[in-house]
């Protein structure tokens, strides 16, 4: 079987900050039958995952899974900062001193981007809608809940179809764009199996949408009726009218098990 492994994915790309609507995440939870136990995000800077946090009422354990080394370290210290942060102006403080540097190192010298801090400040909270950053509850609502968390460096695609993994919800954000078409059955498969619901984000980078369709409807995945209302409330990766030079256009699937 094919592995996707970093160097597929791109070493370069590093999220520092998500580029999905966090939003539309929560309000896809909130649409589950069950809220989700034991619920599977890929990494990226993580934020998504904590700030679903809230909606997570019956949480037991929330795995994130990245392939990239840089993701997980990333993560770690995110985790730490918000362990040490005791308020959201504290965080910010953290991220402007300490990640800002590093993020506009890496997208002006690698890229020829240049994002000052003000305007990604502002993506975070209005494109992205992290709010633990800008808002105390939020904040205080994640600190006990980060002893939960368990960090796995690791394909996502591996991850979810080992046979001993337990697990409820599969958050897959636009990895389904980039995985190798061979391997979304077994990863749809292993998702059916557990009846657990996915999220994933479908956009124009996907190189044959109708193959990942396929794959999901031929193991008894439905798209919930608010599919497409999801989509339209979108603001992040895979919104329709979004300019940005990282957004492809697409939209949000949300499945579940027939
Ligand atoms: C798909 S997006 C997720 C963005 C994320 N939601 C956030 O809040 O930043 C990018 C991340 O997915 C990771 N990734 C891509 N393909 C993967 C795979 N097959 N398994 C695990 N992680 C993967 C990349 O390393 C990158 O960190």
């Amino acid at each position: 079987m094919t592995k996707t492994n970093s160097k597929q994915w791109g070493d370069k790309s590093r999220f520092y900050i998500p580029n999905e609507d966090a939003r539309t995440v929560r309000a896809a939870l909130n649409l589950l039958d069950a809220s989700p136990r034991r619920p599977v995000f890929v990494g990226g800077s993580g934020m998504v995952l904590l700030d679903a946090l809230s909606e997570l009422p019956r949480l037991e354990e929330i795995a994130f899974v990245d392939i990239s080394e840089f993701q997980v370290a990333y993560f770690k210290s995110l985790l730490l900062a918000l362990k040490g942060c005791s308020t959201p102006s504290a965080l910010t403080g953290w991220f402007s001193e300490i990640i800002y540097p590093q993020l506009h190192y890496h997208f002006s010298k690698g890229r020829g981007h240049e994002y000052p801090l003000e305007g990604v400040l502002q993506a975070l909270k209005e494109l992205f809608h992290i709010r633990f950053f800008f808002e105390e509850e939020p904040l205080d609502g994640i600190k006990p809940l980060l002893g939960r968390i368990r960090v796995h460096e690791q394909d996502i695609a591996a991850f979810l179809t080992e046979p001993a993994r337990d697990y409820d919800f599969a958050y897959l954000s636009n990895v389904p764009d980039y995985l190798p078409q061979e391997r979304l059955p077994d990863l749809f498969a292993a998702c059916r199996l557990r009846g657990a619901p996915v999220y994933l984000l479908l956009t124009e980078a996907c190189p044959d949408a109708g193959k990942v369709r396929a794959a999901w409807e031929r193991v008894g995945y439905r798209e919930h009726p608010a599919t497409g209302d999801l989509t339209e409330q979108n603001s992040g990766l895979g919104a329709f009218n979004l300019k940005r030079v990282w957004n492809r256009r697409g939209r949000v699937v949300l499945l579940m098990p027939c």
